[in-house]
């Protein structure tokens, strides 16, 4: 650990080396709850002093409830981070200003004619330019639109955060993908499925009269990272969120959020027509269905004219779909669609099904189901996949829908709410896992046919292009539950603007923001949170194992083979006996590697070949079979599980090397949360090796403690 800490701070130098010298930390630093998450706008240390001359005074032009936005973050930011009133002026100009505006609202932009640059950025993009003018020197913030003017604003605001140089730059910047969209499970009793930050953040029993502060400060948050929607409620939806009484709380939340950028969306249940609209049936094809959807339609942007559109998951665990009434998914889809492209919303059709008639392999269905559907969707559908082909375990393959579409928007699904990944309880930074998924190449035409290009329509043409984010913040103080669970709210927005950032930039800027500037903490922090996916992933699930878990989704349970379907079992997947280990997804097995493009498909399908930590996943191997190492996969079993268990532990003492560098309070609360941490990775490891040590009949190696 040592070692890796000295290499992590000689990185920082390397890397990062056009940033300021950052301050050394206040003796007594004052406690801190996390409510600020990273828009905390602390003193950026050496850095301001030049700061201090070049954002002098701001101007943003124009009048509307967005620019207002825009001045009051600056201004407020500015002043805080430089230890002094920094003035807004709306008519002057000196040297240091700091100007803000669009074509539209502002002659200072018009003038500077950076037309082609900004037909570049397109409407959410922005560039952020030094410039002179009249003579004095500036920086100028200029978009097409005002929204892309604010997220020029906050990306502004990060260089100084996190003590990078702020003159004579020259940045453009356009998001790689349209719809960034948080999803949020919150039912209307205020309970949160899978949340593991106290309850619901919408507060139904005050809606629409009373506006919760939280409201404005998450759309905030949200707008700082670029995410631009937000479903506000369950995928396992409850119809009545589509009655009019909880339509015109919706819309007094989207309001809120309009000057933010901020777009509705919310999940359907699919048999609204029949159990809100007392219909005889929801079946997609029945002109009355249609008929209410379009009503529907007309009575939501009725009352929210920007309405994003509808998520839905049909057919899936119990929920209502179109296959209840013998039509497909598209045919489902259609009817929705239909009713929304009046208004331009969308449709975000989930592809989380796994119907058993459609294959005795859960990881089979969903493109089986959907590849025979490609082409027949209406052009404002977009298919919502989730990044693996189970359901967001610690390490999965990518899905194999990737690529897979030539004529179907296909979006990604991710998971920042830790369900199966130690939930608000152990600190998981999950930008590594989303890179591991977002560079994985589907070669679907080619090499270089990244997950992060498919989504981005640069495989196959696509009208619609995303990555959302099953989300965690609840009403807990510190939004998340666990103050790293906040790096996953940021490295979601931070990644779906630009998938090619990495992780290890993410975690950088994030901890800069969130803790500390000093260089030292910071790459300790960063290396605690780069490594902090793999540390899970060895105490848990290595090798490609998945779904070692029961109905809580948190604690080991690999006897599980007790539930209401095969598929939420834990032996269905691990098919542990005498003779060995893993689920075989080979040619020679039920052939779910054919799912993948060549070669892909024949990497995975080759046991030299396949990478190791997906082994289990994709072959079923003999308890002696010898890894790369030289180990037998038992002897390497072992290995993981207590590699795991010391590396969490090694967290563990890292983070207390840092008292007194971060404050008191959020200190002591992740140190609290580490020893959950520590104690749970030991009992992952004694009772996963316990329980597969009764079918290899070998001992544990003498290594674990
Ligand atoms: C998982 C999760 C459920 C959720 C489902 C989904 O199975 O455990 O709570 O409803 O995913 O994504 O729809």
């Amino acid at each position: 650990m040592a070692t890796n800490l000295a290499g992590a701070a000689g990185l920082c130098v390397g890397v990062y080396s056009a940033r300021s010298n950052a301050a050394e930390p206040q003796a007594q630093l004052p406690d801190e709850d996390g409510y600020k998450l990273w828009l905390r706008y602390m003193p950026p240390g050496n850095a301001a002093k030049s700061y201090r001359r070049i954002a002098r005074q701001i101007r943003v032009d124009g009048t509307s409830a967005t620019c207002g936005i825009i001045r009051d973050e600056l201004r407020s930011a500015t002043t805080a981070m430089l230890g002094g009133a920094v003035s807004v002026n709306e008519n002057g100009l000196m040297d240091g200003t700091v100007i803000v505006g669009t074509p539209g609202n502002s002659p200072l932009v018009r003038d500077l004619n950076w037309t082609a640059d900004l037909r570049a950025v397109g409407d959410e993009g922005f560039v952020i330019r030094s410039a002179r003018i009249a003579e004095h020197p500036a920086n100028v913030i200029a978009s097409n639109t005002e929204i892309g003017a604010l997220y020029g604003s906050f990306h502004f605001l990060r260089l100084m955060q996190t003590g990078r140089p702020i003159e004579r730059i020259g940045i453009t910047e356009r998001p790689a993908l349209q719809l960034r969209l948080m999803n949020h499970w919150d039912n209307p009793n205020g309970t949160i499925e899978r949340g593991y930050a106290g309850r619901s953040l919408w507060q139904w029993n005050e809606l629409p009269g009373k506006l919760s502060p939280r409201y404005a400060a998450y759309a905030r948050a949200c707008a700082s990272i670029g995410i631009n929607g937000a479903v506000i409620n369950n995928v396992n939806a409850d119809a009545r969120m589509l009655a009019p009484e909880s339509l015109r709380q919706a819309a007094a939340l989207a309001d809120v959020w309009r000057p933010y950028g901020v777009r509705m969306y919310l999940s359907a249940n699919f048999a609204a027509p029949a159990r809100l609209g007392r219909l005889a049936t929801a079946d997609p094809l029945d002109q009355s269905v249609a008929d209410w959807w379009k009503v529907k339609a007309d009575e939501i942007y009725g009352l929210i004219p920007d309405f994003g559109g509808f998520l839905v998951k049909a057919n899936s665990e119990g929920q209502p779909g179109p296959k209840t009434y013998g039509r497909t998914h598209a045919e489902g889809a259609n009817v929705l669609a239909d009713a929304l492209a009046p208004h331009k919303g969308n449709v975000l059709w989930r592809a989380f099904v796994y119907d058993e008639d459609v294959d005795p392999d859960r990881a089979k269905r969903a493109y089986l189901e959907f590849t025979r559907l490609d082409g027949q969707f209406r052009p404002n559908v977009a298919v919502q996949v989730k990044n693996g082909p189970v359901d967001f375990q610690p390490r999965e393959p990518f899905h194999p829908l990737f690529g897979a579409m030539k004529h179907t928007p296909v979006i990604a699904e991710i998971q920042a709410t830790q369900e199966y990944l130690g939930q608000a309880k152990h600190l998981v930074y999950l930008g590594t896992m989303w890179k591991e998924f977002l560079d994985s190449d589907t070669r679907a035409k080619g090499s270089g046919s990244t997950v992060a290009k498919a989504m981005a329509g640069q495989i196959y043409p696509s009208a619609i292009t995303g990555m959302v984010c099953v989300t965690n913040p609840g009403l807990d103080t510190n939004w998340c539950g666990h103050h790293f669970s906040q790096s996953n709210w940021y490295a979601f927005g931070r990644l779906a603007w630009n998938p090619e950032l990495s992780a290890e930039e993410i975690a950088d800027e994030w901890t800069r923001m969130t803790f500390t500037s000093e260089d030292k903490t910071v790459a300790i922090i960063r290396e605690m949170m780069m490594s902090s996916r793999e540390t899970y992933v060895n105490y848990t699930m290595p090798l490609g194992l998945h779904h070692l878990i029961g109905g809580d989704h948190y604690a080991p349970m690999p006897w599980n083979n007790r539930a209401p379907r095969a598929d939420w079992t834990a032996t269905y997947y691990h098919r542990a006996s005498a003779d060995g280990i893993g689920f075989d997804r080979t040619k020679r097995g039920d052939r779910a590697v054919e799912q993948y493009f060549p070669p892909v498909c024949d990497m995975f399908d080759d046991i030299a070949r396949c990478p190791e930590q997906y082994l289990l996943w994709f072959h079923r191997c003999a308890w002696d079979y010898r890894m790369k190492s030289g180990r037998t996969l038992w002897e390497e079993l072992c290995a993981k599980y207590q590699q795991g268990a010391e590396q969490a532990a090694a967290l563990q003492k890292t983070w207390q090397s840092l008292a007194g560098k971060i404050d008191t309070r959020r200190h002591r609360e992740v140190a609290e949360r580490l020893a959950i941490q520590v104690a749970d990775s030991a009992k992952w490891r004694d009772q996963i090796l316990e329980y597969f040590g009764s079918f290899s009949k070998r001992p544990i190696s003498p290594s674990v403690r």
